[in-house]
């Protein structure tokens, strides 16, 4: 087997977030260097904590969390207890987290680790606004070209914001930030609204977790339980989207995914539009491509995937 690729995780745990994170945990494909909370979902207090429960529920008490910002680089933090409940996690009983935070910030973490592996070998999965990876441009810029990518979830074209009619949630809360890293160089691949709509949490989906004989399936579907009934009254559809978890699909099995590489923009300047995804699909101006942005799903594919994946955890 080649070698795992090694990944930092950057989230603001949330549900699909914590499923996300446990399907890089149980992928053998992946090595998960370190993840970093992000004040997102639920404030960074909770984001952190949420992140070491799902590691212990995942069974890796030894994977190094780290706590990175409190709020967004210019902006006033937009959290969404409406969709994730209070805690971010609402759905299943999991335990307090006894593994500790580490002490040094994620952001310290990005860049130390960044600049002192080789170039071009440690991809950042991105799950919720882009502080962290935001900052830690600019304290040191040179992490640009040693970035091997950058694989985000955010932004929605054709499918239009899910917080406000422009904007999707994470660029949304950081859109300063996620400007900065899009403008950085950096190769891009975004997983928008646009696709993941299509990865929906249906009944029969969920109750294939729940049917696993083990720890981390039955909690995945009281998550999911939780998660998905504010998006079923909100779209109106069978289950809601599970946003997160396709980064690391994307990272396990690309053919599930289609995309192209265009030009994305990101607006930091109306009220109206702000943050914004203004993505160039049909290549109307002369902006230059920036990231592959992947529009469509084999979603039964993505779920068996996670069920397949999800079985092999305790
Ligand atoms: C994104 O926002 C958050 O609520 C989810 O965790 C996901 O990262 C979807 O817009
Ligand atoms: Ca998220």
């Amino acid at each position: 087997m080649p070698k795992p690729l090694p990944i930092i995780i950057d989230t603001d745990p949330g549900q699909d977030d914590a499923v996300a994170i446990l399907l890089a945990l149980a992928s053998p494909e992946l090595e998960v260097l370190g993840i970093t909370a992000v004040a997102g979902n639920v404030a960074l207090a909770l984001t952190e904590i949420n992140a070491r429960k799902i590691c212990e529920l995942a069974g890796r008490p030894d994977i190094k969390v780290y706590s990175g910002a409190i709020r967004p680089m210019v902006r006033n933090l937009v959290t969404a207890e409406n969709v994730h409940g209070k805690t971010g996690l609402d759905g299943p009983v999991l335990p307090e987290p006894t593994m500790k935070l580490q002490a040094r910030h994620g952001v310290d973490f990005l860049i130390e680790t960044l600049m002192s592996r080789d170039a071009g070998t440690v991809t950042l999965c991105a799950l919720g606004p882009l502080t962290n990876i935001g900052l830690a441009l600019v304290r040191e810029p040179r992490i640009a070209s040693r970035i091997a990518q950058i694989v985000a979830m955010g932004g929605g074209f054709f499918e239009g914001g899910n917080v406000t009619p422009a904007a999707e949630f994470n660029i949304y809360v950081d859109p300063h930030a996620a400007r900065l890293v899009f403008e950085a160089g950096i190769p891009i691949t975004l997983i928008p609204l646009d696709c993941t709509h299509q990865a929906l949490t249906t009944a029969a989906r969920i109750e294939k977790f729940r049917a696993l004989p083990n720890r981390a399936g039955p909690a995945t579907a009281a998550m999911l339980d939780f998660y998905e009934r504010f998006d079923v009254q909100k779209y109106g559809t069978d289950g809601g989207p599970l946003h997160d978890p396709c980064v690391i699909a994307w990272l396990l099995k690309p053919d599930l995914f289609k995309g192209r590489h265009v030009n994305v923009a990101i607006e930091c300047q109306s009220e109206l539009t702000m943050g914004m995804t203004v993505i160039d699909w049909w290549r109307v101006t002369d902006r230059a491509p920036n990231a592959t942005v992947l529009r469509d799903i084999d979603a039964q594919g993505f779920f068996d995937l996670l069920a397949e994946r999800l079985a092999r955890l305790p």
